[in-house]
């Protein structure tokens, strides 16, 4: 009876957070698209709604109570609609979500596995929840259905959790311990989406520089990882994301230079320039170390793009360790950050040990000052590279102009030029002609 209805039932995936839960969605998708549920993209007609939430900083979780009051809302007229909280948030909080009386599901980044068994015991007043984390899951059987739009660029998870204790951040207790996946599953996968079309891939963790398979006595690092994607073929861009300044080595930035088919792009979260508030953060690495890491990579790889992380108005934060991170910006002249001010996050380090005592008018200003800042370093970061060709991969029509192609060069920067003839997919030598402080805009050459 329960088998019959489960069958042809729409699940609805809201995601939050980082690209992480994007892959993870996809994962959910392969899991119950097993169990006879078929995706949509309209809410309204779901049978299952799910946000894939994230808890990295409080107006992230206060979008979610948002939304799951806006749920609650649509229960009025759709009573059997079930609404279930998954990823780092559920994690967090646990029951707490279920006594609201407004969430029926709550699974945690590990317990995908299990949600066809929670759905099946699911009903009105018999809500389910399984937080476990696991030492051992990486999903890595699991093929995930695509969610992207383009069918150009894939995302491939190749471990999960993270081992670094930075005071601040909340991801080690909702994610769970660093474990690195089968190698051989990653390739299969991403030789799998080159040969269904895509042209590039991203290999995902928090710190993809730890990542470290053991096996019967053989391991494979991330340097070597790499290499094995990049192996595939010439015309599958690689690109890998987060690189943990403590730990990038010499090793991958040389694999790097090595194949013309891995990206010249590093986001390398710095998040002060401060070496006191460094070290409060638990980074393990100072602003000279930091620095001679850059001009590694500037020696190796010129012309590789360098991204970053940072938080302003961490606990004590000075004004002179705001300078700090002002000049360590300009030292660097980042192409592009992510910029926010700090949010305590309850049961981190930082909550437990240091007081949230910089006010906000104070975080804000000086986030506003880095973003200034940072808009002027990518303006001028984009004017070097008017007059050079690179390689782009065409992703599709520009949004601001759908008579015109956007795609990204290696160095990850938005290129924006015209291309009759051309689709998502090809690959297109572009001379850039001029600039934004977020966008290159080119010819075909
Ligand atoms: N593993 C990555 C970061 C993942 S979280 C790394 O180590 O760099 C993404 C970013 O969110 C972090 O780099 C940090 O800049 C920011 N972040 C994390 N916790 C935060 C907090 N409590 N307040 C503000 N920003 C935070
Ligand atoms: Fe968080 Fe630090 Fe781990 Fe990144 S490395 S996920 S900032 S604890
Ligand atoms: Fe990602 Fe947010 Fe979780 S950044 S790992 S979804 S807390």
């Amino acid at each position: 009876m329960r088998e019959t209805t489960l069958m042809n039932k729409k699940i609805y995936i809201e995601t939050y957070g980082c690209q992480m839960n994007v892959s993870d969605s996809e994962v959910i998708f392969s899991i119950l698209g097993k169990e006879g549920y078929e995706r949509t993209l309209e809410m309204e007609e779901a049978d299952l709604i799910l946000a894939n939430t994230c808890s990295v900083r409080d107006n992230a979780e206060q979008r979610i109570w948002g939304r799951i009051e806006q749920f609650h809302k649509m229960k009025e007229s759709r009573p059997d609609v079930i609404v279930g909280i998954v990823g780092c948030m559920a994690e967090r909080l646990k029951d707490k979500l279920i006594e609201t009386g407004k969430v029926d599901l709550v699974a945690g980044p590990d317990a995908y596995r299990s949600l066809p068994g929670l759905l099946r015991d699911i009903s009105p007043d018999n809500p389910r929840i399984n937080v476990m984390l696991s030492h051992e899951e990486t999903y890595a059987d699991i093929v995930p259905v695509r969610t992207d739009r383009n069918g150009v660029s894939a995302f491939i998870s190749i471990m999960r959790g993270c081992n670094n204790v930075c005071s601040y951040c909340v991801v080690p207790y909702t994610r769970g311990a660093e474990r690195s996946r089968d190698p051989e599953t990653i390739v299969n996968e991403a030789r799998d989406v080159f040969g269904k079309g895509y042209k590039e891939v991203t290999l995902l963790g928090q710190n993809v520089d730890s990542y470290l398979w053991k096996s019967e006595g053989r391991t494979v690092s991330f340097p070597e990882l790499l290499e094995m994607v990049a192996r595939i073929s010439p015309d599958l861009r690689v690109r890998f994301a987060t690189n943990h300044p403590k730990d990038i080595s010499d090793e991958l930035i040389e694999t790097m230079a090595a194949y013309d088919n891995i990206c010249n792009h590093i986001h390398l979260p710095v998040q002060s320039g401060s070496n006191r508030l460094l070290e409060k953060m638990r980074r393990r690495y100072t602003r000279e170390w930091y620095l001679e890491r850059v001009a590694k990579i500037r020696e190796v790889l010129p012309g590789c793009g360098i991204t970053t992380d940072v938080i302003a108005g961490f606990c004590s934060e000075t004004e002179e360790d705001h300078q700090d991170t002002l000049s360590l910006f300009r030292e660097v002249g980042f192409d592009y950050a992510y910029m926010f001010y700090y949010s305590e996050r309850p049961g981190t380090l930082a909550a437990r040990n240091y007081p949230d005592d910089v006010p906000l008018e104070v975080k804000t200003r000086r986030l506003n000052e880095i973003i200034a800042l940072q808009t002027e370093l990518s303006l001028e970061s984009n004017r070097k590279d008017v007059g050079k060709t690179f390689r782009v991969l065409v992703e599709g029509p520009s949004k601001k102009n759908p008579e015109e192609l956007c795609g990204r060069a290696g160095n990850d920067k938005m290129c924006v030029f015209p291309g009759k003839g051309l689709k998502a997919g090809d690959y297109a030598d572009v001379r850039i002609a001029s600039c934004t402080s977020a966008t290159l805009i080119g010819e075909i050459v």
